[in-house]
C-alpha cells in the first residue's frame, strides 16, 4: 500500500500539527510504503518572501526528521523537486470542470471574504490531485478539511480514466483521528492563523510564557475545579500517562491547585516529551549537508515513480513520441 501526504511549510509546526497529523504519519511509515513531502509549491500561494520560504521548508524537514520520520523507512522530499508534478497538473487541468473547483473551500472562503484570489489558489486542488495521482497513491491521510480535495482528485482521475483508459489509481482519504483536535492558548482550535499556537521546538522560555498565558477561568486557588472543563488539562492529557492524568484530575477536584501549578506541570511534561526530538533536531540542524542528502535521495526515489506515471499519462493522451 502506498501512503502519501503533504504538509505545507507556511509556518513553524505546533502541537496541533504534531498530535493531529505528524505523529500519525510517522506511525504509518512502519507498515506501509510512505511518501511524505513538504508542499512548497502550494505554499507559494501564501508565502511571498523567498528567504522565508527557504527557511520554513528547511525547518519543516528538520522537524519531521527529529520527530521520528525515518528516511530509511519513508520517502521524504520537497514537492518542487519533482517537476513532473507540474506537468501532470496541466494534463489534469484539461479534464477538470470549473464547477468542481468553484466549490472548493480555500478559494470559496477567500472570495467570500471579498479578497482577491489568484488562479494558483483556484487551481490548488488540481496540483494536489497531481501530487497524489503521480505516485499511484492508495491512501492519503489528511485532516477533515482536506477530504473535499481528495474527492476532487477522484473525480479528476475518473474523468481522465474514462477518456483515456485506466491510467490512475483511485486514492482513498484516511481521515486523521479528529479526537486529536488540539486547542490553543485561547481555548479555540490551535492554528497558526489564530496566533494561539505553541510551537514544537521553541525555546523553553518562550514555550513556558505561552503555556502560562493559556486562558483559564477565575476560580480561586483553594476551590475545587473541573478538569474536564479546562484547556490546560486537555493539553496535559496529550502528554501524560493514564496514572499521571488520574493524579492531576484528583488534584483539580480536591481544590488547592492553582492553574499556574497545572500549567507548570504541563510545561515540564511537554519539555520532557520533546526532549529527545529536540536533541536530534539540534544534531541534524548542525549538519546541513546530511539534510540536503536526505531530501535529494527522497526526491530521486519520488521522481522515479513520478516519471513512470507521468509517462503513462502522456502516452495515454497522445503526447510525445509513441514509437519505442
Ligand atoms: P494550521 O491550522 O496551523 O494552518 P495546517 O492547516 O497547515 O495547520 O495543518 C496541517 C495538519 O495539521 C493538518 O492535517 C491538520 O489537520 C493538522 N492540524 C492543524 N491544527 C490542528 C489542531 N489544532 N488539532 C489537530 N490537528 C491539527
Ligand atoms: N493541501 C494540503 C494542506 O493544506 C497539503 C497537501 C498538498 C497535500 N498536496 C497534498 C495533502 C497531497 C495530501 C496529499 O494540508
Amino acid at each position: 500500500m502506498r501512503v502519501l501526504s503533504g504538509i505545507q511549510p507556511t509556518g513553524r509546526f505546533h502541537w496541533g500539527n504534531y498530535f493531529g497529523a505528524i505523529r500519525q504519519y510517522i506511525s504509518l511509515q512502519e507498515n506501509d510504503q510512505a511518501f511524505y513531502f513538504i508542499a512548497d509549491l502550494h505554499a507559494l500561494t501564501t508565502i511571498r518572501d523567498r528567504d522565508q520560504l527557504v527557511t520554513l521548508c528547511r525547518e519543516a524537514a528538520l522537524d519531521l526528521l527529529a520527530l521520528g520520520l525515518d528516511p530509511s523507512k519513508a520517502t521524504l522530499f520537497r514537492q518542487s523537486d519533482v517537476p513532473e508534478v507540474s506537468e501532470l497538473t496541466w494534463l489534469l487541468l484539461t479534464v477538470t470542470n470549473l464547477s468542481w473547483l468553484e466549490k472548493c473551500h480555500a478559494y470559496k472562503d477567500k472570495k467570500g471574504r471579498g479578497l482577491a484570489a489568484d488562479a494558483g489558489l483556484f487551481t490548488y486542488p488540481v496540483l494536489m490531485a497531481a501530487d497524489i495521482l503521480i505516485y499511484d497513491s492508495d491512501i492519503v491521510p489528511v485532516g477533515v478539511d482536506q477530504v473535499q480535495h481528495i474527492e476532487v482528485t477522484r473525480d479528476i482521475a475518473e474523468r481522465f480514466n474514462s477518456l483515456y483508459g485506466e491510467v490512475f489509481v483511485l486514492p482513498e482519504a484516511r481521515v486523521l483521528d479528529s479526537s486529536a483536535k488540539v486547542l490553543g492558548s485561547d481555548g479555540e482550535k490551535m492554528s497558526k492563523s489564530r496566533g494561539n499556537v505553541i510551537e514544537l521546538f521553541e525555546s523553553p522560555k518562550k514555550a513556558r510564557k505561552k503555556i502560562m498565558s493559556i486562558r483559564t477561568d477565575s476560580t480561586a486557588v483553594e476551590a475545587a475545579k473541573d478538569p474536564d472543563n479546562c484547556s490546560v488539562f486537555d493539553l496535559y492529557k496529550l502528554f501524560a500517562s493514564p496514572s499521571q492524568i488520574e493524579a492531576l484530575a484528583s488534584r483539580y477536584r480536591a481544590g488547592g491547585l492553582g492553574y499556574g501549578e497545572a500549567k507548570q506541570e504541563l510545561f515540564e511534561l511537554s519539555q520532557e516529551h520533546f526532549a529527545a526530538a529536540a536533541e536530534r533536531r539540534e544534531a541534524l540542524a548542525a549538519d546541513e549537508r546530511r539534510l540536503d542528502e536526505i531530501l535529494d535521495e527522497g526526491a530521486a526515489r519520488a521522481r522515479e515513480k513520478a516519471a513512470e506515471v507521468l509517462g503513462r499519462a502522456r502516452r495515454a493522451c497522445g503526447l510525445g513520441r509513441t514509437s519505442s
